[in-house]
């Protein structure tokens, strides 16, 4: 009843943008969450690929409790301790030298699309400003990275586009080579495709991406919004594939659950920017600053998280590949690294997903028809099998 109460109040006062399942969550803990009614549930969505260390982790909820005592926000116009111990972790584990920080995911590529021009500009022409980015790609729900992400359902309505994009196959570099013209400036793309269905690359695309766009001198911009922070069992996914971007942008797990973007580059590229180039009030406050000091520290110490998201990753997709030996006219795929992980079934995601729930495992369904498994990387065995249980009983009652 109560419940009801909240779901009318919704749907009277919040904008009818999201289709929300039955269940107002209230409490979590590691990968587990509590709905207002008492039941509980295996997290499998961890807010979308953010809550890398799982519900409330301990460190995350002290780095935040002692930041809000001392100072949540301060202007950008005065140094802020928290950001620059996060920039310095943050420079000290990549490819990068400087940081931009922001609060999401589009406003980090929002700030990778006009360094990428500015840079381009003063470097290499006035004309150069065109970004070819790739088909199903996901890149935010800004005008530009509206316009940048390769799915044409998510632009619909919202025309004119943003003028200097256009769109290839992903992991076809012929495609790739014949899109570039005397405007491309750079090459936006995600190391594994998240949104869009959990796409790999080939083995050797993204190197031959890097090697093509130094030739022709294009920035090469990697999207790790959803594939950073260890989600792929490393800090940053394209650590796989042996190369490293011009900017690289974040968000979702940075924070550890707190609204966090930021945007990293070279030094040669960062310097395009200049004190009124770019800007955000929230940008790298103090509190989510903390939170995502924490969370990295946590990351990287000992290898511990990252060493579990590669074990778990492999028991994961060991068991969901028994399932799909069991029924393969239910199931088509299963791909990923890490714990981005996609199950491709031969029919409709949602119908699964809503069943999972009532089981108590929370799931989500990416391009229709690919189950997406982004749990905490704390993740262990018995969750797996839990879910591995769960899916089993459900698809093999699909005819
Ligand atoms: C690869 C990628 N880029 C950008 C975004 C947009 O991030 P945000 O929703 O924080 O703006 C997402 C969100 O799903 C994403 O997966």
């Amino acid at each position: 009843m109560e419940n009801k109460k909240f779901f009318d109040e919704s749907s009277r006062y919040i904008m009818n943008t999201y289709n929300r399942y039955p269940v107002m969550l209230r409490k979590g803990r590691g990968i587990k969450v509590w709905g207002s009614d008492g039941s509980e549930y295996l997290d499998f969505v961890g807010g979308v690929a953010v809550n890398i260390l799982g519900h409330c982790h301990p460190r995350v909820v002290v780095a935040i409790q002692k930041q809000a005592q001392r100072l949540i926000h301060v202007s950008n116009y005065y140094y802020i301790e928290p950001q620059i111990r996060l920039a310095k972790l943050l420079v000290t584990h990549s490819f990068a030298d400087k940081v931009f920080f922001c609060n999401s995911g589009a406003e980090a590529n929002e700030a990778a699309i006009k360094l990428a021009r500015k840079y381009s500009k003063e470097h290499c022409g006035p004309d150069r400003f065109e970004i070819i980015a790739a088909k199903n790609s996901f890149h935010g729900r800004t005008l530009a990275t509206l316009t940048a992400t390769g799915q044409e359902k998510f632009q619909h309505g919202f025309e004119p586009l943003m003028p200097g994009f256009s769109h290839v196959p992903f992991s076809d570099m012929d495609a790739l080579k014949k899109a570039v013209t005397g405007s491309t400036c750079a090459v936006l793309l995600e190391p594994i495709q998240g949104e869009g269905g959990v796409r790999l690359p080939g083995e050797d695309y993204l190197k031959e991406v890097r090697k093509f766009c130094d030739e022709h001198n294009l920035l090469l911009i990697f999207d790790e919004v959803q594939t950073g922070m260890g989600r792929t069992g490393k800090l940053f996914a394209h650590e796989h594939y042996g190369i490293v971007p011009d900017i690289m942008t974040l968000a979702k797990g940075l924070g550890g659950g707190v609204p966090i973007g930021a945007m990293l580059a070279t030094e040669k590229v960062a310097s395009s920017f200049q004190p009124g180039n770019h800007a955000s009030t929230f940008g790298g406050n103090p509190l989510v600053c903390a939170a995502a000091v924490a969370t990295i520290e946590t990351i990287l110490e000992d290898g511990f998280i990252l060493d579990q998201c590669n074990r778990m990753s492999k028991y994961f997709i060991e068991r969901l590949d028994e399932l799909k030996t069991k029924l393969p006219h239910i199931i088509r795929e299963v791909r990923g690294k890490g714990l981005l992980i996609g199950m491709e079934l031969k029919r409709e995601g949602d119908p699964v997903v809503r069943a999972c729930l009532e089981k108590g495992m929370l799931i989500n369904c990416a391009a229709g028809n690919v189950l997406r498994f982004v749990p905490p990387l704390i993740l262990q065995r018995k969750d797996i099998d839990q879910l591995v249980e769960v899916l089993n009983g459900i698809l093999s009652r699909l005819s």
